[in-house]
């Protein structure tokens, strides 16, 4: 780590055990200007950081920290197509996947736009085709049903967007994702359909994810028991880099949408992994969603530190992780339709930055990503609430809430936002005890009933939260929402200095999944520990 990095977080740890002195209450009480002084706004997202445990010298010293850690050289380079992931010698373009302004992105001297123009294309025509009925299954019939095959980013992206994004999707074209090996999971969604009328999407960026091909060959064999071998063609296509193993899965390459090694999975949806989206909701929209991130890495690009929405966010979730001692971070949208948002970004930070070593290999010294969890506010706050308010542990919160609903009903929106601000200022001001005992008092409470139920009813507050706002949940802002969040998540890998876009961690788990199933299916039995053996004894191999 650098003489300067090192400096900068002491100078932020020096700082930080003057601010853990403080409460945010009284801090808001001192300053009525906090929130002007510590919101900012950019792509339609206002970003309300004043209830952070945070001073005005906080913001000054995570600049001089982001400057130590070179996030602006580094940003530079990934979207000037640099290897910076640098374990599997690869660039880092998801930006240029949605670089609307189309400007030239050269990797090895090569303009990769007009590739990723030409995929747009194809998916745009093949999406038309499909939604207006010319392209249809083996019998002549319109496709009613899409079925996605594919799990971690080639899953998680198109599920949360489909998911957010329904009130634009045609009802008369059903999108449903298949992920799990258990066969349960492609049981239940084949129930509910006719092989004459289901188009899959293979999507797999390798096409040898273990999962997902048992489960394309699950679904092959659903299709050609129905219509026959023959029909197998018209019923799938394929999303993947790997064209050799398309065709040898029986998929014509001429119905095979690619993409590029510099391509993250995780950070794929923007890809033809988007496919869908582009079915469920019509190109064009795709297309929005792509022009919203697109103007959310603009402004990654160009705006100063303290007004650039992903580095803000990046350094106060560093600020909370080094300085403050948070290790998880509550990710909680009060909008139903991002109720598969959490999911998405929890592998996009937990796979990038749930590291151990740094770039050159030695152990972090910083940091390294947060557990990130959540589910969709009020349903969270009859379930996990109570641990955020009273447990004792301090649980960084980060909300999400649109102005107005796409599809209001009564006054339930107005209900969701007096929640959710309700939810921040709560853990923000706590409840001291002259409150509680005011209240209790006034409830008719006195002597020891009273006392007895004073610590119970105690809110510590002092808990940090962070809340977007935005006008409304549609496919512009949704872009924009989600490359903010990718972006903070590279500015927090920068500033530990990890490879934010390799995923060594998945490996171990797959190869030792092989002797297993080996065992299980009576192949080769090879040696088995005492917990694997027992285990395996019960099962029944
Ligand atoms: O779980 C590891 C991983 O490599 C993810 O990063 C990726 O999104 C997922 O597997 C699926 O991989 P593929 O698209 O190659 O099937």
């Amino acid at each position: 780590m650098n003489q300067q990095v090192n400096e900068a977080f002491e100078a932020l740890r020096a700082h930080g055990s003057q601010v853990k002195k403080q409460h945010l209450r009284i801090l808001f009480e001192q300053d009525p200007q906090r929130f002007q002084r510590f919101s900012a706004e950019a792509c339609w997202i206002l970003m309300d950081y004043s209830k952070s445990r945070i001073t005005a010298d906080t913001l000054p010293l995570l600049e001089k920290l982001a400057k130590a850690a070179g996030i602006e050289a580094r940003r530079d380079a990934m979207y000037a197509g640099e290897r910076i992931n640098t374990t599997e010698n690869r660039a880092v373009l998801h930006t240029a996947l949605r670089n609307r302004s189309n400007t030239p992105v050269l990797l090895d001297g090569k303009d990769v736009m007009p590739d990723v123009n030409g995929v747009l294309a194809a998916i745009e025509k093949f999406t038309d085709a499909v939604r207006n009925g010319t392209r249809t299954g083996s019998t002549g019939k319109p496709f009613t049903d899409v079925v996605n095959i594919g799990i971690g980013g080639s899953d998680l992206g198109p599920r949360m967007v489909v998911r957010a994004l329904s009130p634009d999707a045609r009802r008369d074209l059903r999108v449903h994702f298949v992920a799990n090996v258990d066969p349960s999971d492609m049981h239940d969604v084949l129930a509910t359909l006719d092989p004459s009328t289901t188009l899959f999407v293979i999507a797999s960026k390798t096409f040898t994810t273990m999962e997902t091909m048992t489960n394309g060959r699950a679904a092959r064999a659903w299709v050609a028991d129905a219509l026959g071998e023959d029909a197998v063609g018209a019923h799938f296509v394929a999303v993947s880099t790997n064209a050799k193993e398309v065709s040898a899965f029986g998929i014509s390459t001429e119905e095979m949408f690619g993409f590029w090694d510099w391509v993250g999975g995780r950070y794929s949806l923007w890809s033809a992994i988007g496919l869908p989206i582009a079915l469920s909701v019509g190109f064009a929209k795709f297309a929005e969603l792509l022009d919203g991130a697109h103007q959310m890495d603009l402004h990654f690009k160009s705006a100063p530190i303290l007004q650039n929405l992903p580095m803000l966010l990046g350094l106060l979730r560093v600020w909370e992780i080094d300085v403050m001692g948070s290790t998880t971070v509550a990710l909680l949208p009060y909008d139903q339709r991002l109720e598969l948002f959490t999911p998405h970004l929890q592998q996009v930070d937990m796979e990038s930055n749930g590291k151990g070593v740094m770039l050159d290999g030695a152990p972090v010294v910083y940091g390294s990503g947060p557990v990130v969890w959540g589910s969709p506010g009020t349903n969270g706050q009859h379930a996990f609430h109570q641990l955020i308010h009273q447990g004792n542990r301090v649980i960084p919160c980060e909300f999400l809430l649109a102005r107005h609903s796409r599809t209001p009903i009564g006054d339930g929106h107005q209900k969701l936002i007096a929640n959710c601000l309700a939810q921040s200022e709560a853990l923000m001001r706590g409840k001291n005890e002259a409150e509680v005992r005011a209240e209790l008092t006034k409830q008719g409470l006195s002597g020891e009933a009273l006392e007895n139920l004073v610590p119970h009813k105690l809110f510590t507050g002092n808990r940090p939260s962070i809340t977007f706002l935005y006008e409304q949940l549609d496919a512009r802002t949704l872009g924009s929402i989600t490359a903010l969040y990718e972006h903070a998540i590279f500015v927090q890998g920068t500033c530990w200095n990890v490879n934010s876009f390799d995923q060594w961690g998945v490996e171990l788990g797959k190869q030792l999944a092989l002797p297993i199933l080996d065992a299980l299916t009576g192949g080769k039995t090879g040696t088995h520990d005492a917990s694997r053996a027992g285990l395996l004894a019960r099962i029944g191999s």
